[in-house]
């Protein structure tokens, strides 16, 4: 008998795709190594100076304004503070939506998996970065660490829906968006210690959590069918909107003395603004339309989100 060449096979799920028990012992063994409580990290009695601007002036929504320049120097860095006080209540916001679509998650699985034991540990780690988050917020005297009545609403929507697909992949974005702005945080020596040593206490954790949900969102995307995927495209980005509108509470410009519906204006036709987002949103995007979730259709819609070049 004569022998057939070995055709090649399609695979349902790309071949890269990390095996999902070793990558979730090999990020139980980087937890084990590297978390780290802020409660004792951090110093939160240290004094904040109110000249130090908490993120690159350049990365506030309203960096290049009018408004921007009709403030000095001392409110400026604190609008910035203010900023990142409100882009932080968001965050918390968001992780505790995560949080809960992880518990469902390990709540439909099995605990003996190290994939289940590991998403456990994410809602350990993410409950000690809602907690520093949220002491971050007082400490700077930004009023509230809650989110804006519309996204209260869709985070219990999503608490009904139960899709955890959209919850990996809205961790995927928001994760990849939250690491770019908070490297360069860390990056910039100028800026406010108390805004830096939070980044990097959540820059170092967030790795893992980035590399837990890339790999589960692809092999579940790889094995959605073309119905499923054409909803699930447009869900992704009515989250990516939504995350990103509540990045800036209206009450930061209200604190500021501004008229807060000027100022959102003034920030959505803001360029600087936009390449914050785009910049920000860039390693996310790049991985979606890698998969294909932004294809042809959706990128326009994803470029008039201002999240897209
Ligand atoms: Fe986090
Ligand atoms: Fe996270």
């Amino acid at each position: 008998m004569r022998d057939t060449p070995a055709r090649p096979v399609r695979e349902r799920a790309p071949a890269r795709i990390p095996d999902r028990e070793q990558n979730a012992a090999r990020l139980l063994r980087a937890s084990a190594r590297h978390s780290y409580d802020p409660e004792t990290e951090i110093d939160w009695a240290a004094p904040i100076d109110p000249d130090l601007f908490a993120l690159p002036a350049h990365r506030v929504a309203l960096y290049g304004t009018p408004l921007w320049e009709s403030l000095d120097a001392r409110r400026q860095a604190q609008l910035s503070v203010h900023q990142l006080a409100s882009v932080t209540s968001a965050g918390i916001w968001f992780e505790l939506v995560l949080m809960e679509g992880l518990i469902r998650h390990v709540y439909d699985g099995d605990l003996t998996t190290r994939h289940a034991q590991y998403a456990l540990t994410e809602v350990a780690d993410e409950c000690r970065h809602s907690t520093m988050f949220a002491r971050y917020i007082t400490a700077t005297g930004y009023p509230s660490a809650r989110p804006t009545p519309q996204a209260h609403r869709r985070g219990k929507l999503h608490f009904l829906l139960n899709d955890t697909t959209l919850t990996f992949a809205g961790a995927v974005f928001v994760e990849e968006f939250t690491d770019a702005m908070q490297r360069e945080m860390v990056r910039d020596e100028t800026l406010q210690p108390l805004a830096r040593a939070v980044a990097r206490i959540h820059v170092i954790e967030e790795a893992r959590h980035i590399g837990y949900a890339r790999p589960e969102l692809e092999r579940r995307w790889a094995a959605m069918g073309p119905a499923r995927r054409a909803v699930f495209r447009r869900g992704l980005l009515v989250l990516a909107r939504l995350a990103v509108a509540e990045l800036v509470h209206p009450r930061v410009y209200t604190l500021a003395g501004l008229d807060a519906r000027a100022a959102r204006q003034a920030a959505a036709e803001n360029p600087h603004w936009r390449q914050a987002r785009i910049d920000w949103a860039r390693k996310a995007v790049e991985f979606f339309t890698e998969l294909g979730v932004i294809d042809r259709r959706t990128a326009p819609r994803w470029r008039r989100a201002g999240l897209l070049a």
